[in-house]
């Protein structure tokens, strides 16, 4: 049978691991007394062995450096190698490849256990068939890809960021990427013997496998009364994604699209308070229906996690609940605007009406949906909350009154949870 393997290095090529490597750099340094590096001295660090840095950069003895050296290795274990970053495309490649059939292995001067550790975290250990690591950082990248290479690849690729890597799979007679986002400049790489240069993620699997289709990305929506502090999590559950590699792009309803926004100005305006129920119900899923097909599906299909601030559950809890239109209603006006596109999962911010209310009155100005009295509010509250009764798994709830920071960690928690089983 015809196999295709390729090894990746880890630091530079998959993820990003600077951010760690300065907080436990800083933190030696602290605690042994030095002064805190700055930005350049830091940059340093990434790359030469930690007891030549400690001294050549921050003028330790040797005695001094092991000593860090200790303190920095602490912190690392615990906390810095969580401190990382999975560059963005790192996941639609290896979907990709694996899709294809191709093989996967990790050929990295880190040690094994945190190598572990980072692809568990990140949810890459399920692309990965091998690993190879070392405990001498001077080991040749030569040697670490033979210990794991099969006997008789129809093909093998080495993909790396810096020299070493590059040098190491042209020994071992592999086709070779370098990778130009991660520490290595272009001149290295093609110095060193680059056959491909890449300079996103993605490209790597277009150069492996000519033609390879990107895998599907996710629709998922935040939903709440006004005030739940929708878009405060928004900013936080996409930074926790894009530390995972994900490409998150946003987006709004009413709204999204240029003709999505005329609507929303209609129908937010205070000047349109003669609007009917079912002219409301109407506009909002004409907004709807243009949102679906100009950015919701094509995002969709580009790969990226699409995150949108209200989708339909709004319908149902404002026009359904709040103007009692009734949720078959609702539902039928929608059915051609949606079709089969609906959230894979949706974040749900549960704050009671009567603090949405006081949220609402001490903000600025307040459009034609936020002015309306207290039962319309109280209606929306309970439309909500018999959607999650109705369809729990699709949901996940949290209290909107906690501790922003808390709130975060819950929403992360739960939608990487669902996004990474949806690649098993
Ligand atoms: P927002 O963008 O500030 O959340 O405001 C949008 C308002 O429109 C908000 O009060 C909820 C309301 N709305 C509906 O009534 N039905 C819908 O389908 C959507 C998307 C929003």
């Amino acid at each position: 049978m015809s196999e295709k393997w390729v090894f990746f290095d880890l630091d530079g090529t998959l993820t990003q691991s600077e951010e760690g490597i300065w907080n436990c750099a800083k933190y030696a340094a602290e605690r042994m007394g030095f002064p805190t590096p700055d930005a350049g001295t830091l940059r340093k660090f990434i790359g030469p062995p930690l007891v030549w840095s400690f001294q050549e950069l921050m003028g330790m003895t040797e005695a001094q450096a092991y000593e860090a050296q200790e303190i920095y290795r602490e912190r690392y274990i615990v906390k810095g190698k969580y401190e990382n970053k999975v560059y963005p495309g790192v996941r639609a490649m290896m979907r990709a490849l694996r899709s294809r059939g191709v093989h996967m292995g990790i050929v990295t001067g880190k040690p094994e256990q945190a190598t572990r550790d980072i692809l568990e975290y990140f949810g890459l250990m399920k692309f990965v068939e091998r690993i190879s690591c070392t405990k001498d950082s001077r080991a040749e990248k030569e040697h670490l890809i033979r210990a794991v290479m099969p006997d008789a690849p129809a093909e093998i690729w080495m993909v790396g960021d810096r020299k070493f890597d590059m040098e190491g799979g042209v020994r071992v007679g592999a086709h070779t990427v370098g990778v130009t986002y991660g520490y290595g400049s272009p001149e290295e790489l093609r110095a060193s013997g680059a056959e491909f240069l890449a300079e996103d993620a993605w490209r790597v699997a277009e150069i492996i496998c000519p033609g390879v289709e990107k895998p599907r990305g996710a629709f998922l929506s935040m939903e709440g009364l006004d005030g739940s502090g929708k878009s405060t999590q928004m900013e936080k559950l996409t930074e926790t994604l894009e530390k995972f590699g994900f490409e998150v792009v946003h987006s709004r309803e009413p709204g999204g699209t240029p003709i999505g926004e005329k609507i929303r100005e209609i129908l937010l305006s205070r000047e349109n308070m003669e609007m009917t129920e079912v002219t409301e119900a109407l506009l909002y899923a004409a907004g709807r229906a243009q949102h679906v097909r100009e950015k919701i599906r094509p995002a969709i299909a580009a790969g990226q996690v699409l995150l949108c601030d209200r989708f339909l559950d709004s319908s149902v809890a404002y026009q359904g609940g709040g103007r009692q239109l009734g949720v078959d209603q609702v539902l039928a006006i929608n059915a051609p605007a949606v079709e089969e596109t609906l959230p894979l999962l949706t974040v749900y911010l549960d704050l009671d009406h009567r603090t949405s209310l006081k949220r609402r009155s001490e903000a600025s100005q307040l459009d034609r949906m936020e002015v309306e009295k207290e039962e319309f509010h109280a209606r929306v509250e309970e439309g909500y909350h018999e959607l999650i009764r109705r369809n729990p798994e699709r949901y996940v709830v949290v209290d909107a009154r906690g501790d922003r920071e808390v709130i975060a960690e819950q929403i992360g928690k739960a939608v990487l949870g669902k996004l990474l089983e949806e690649e098993e």
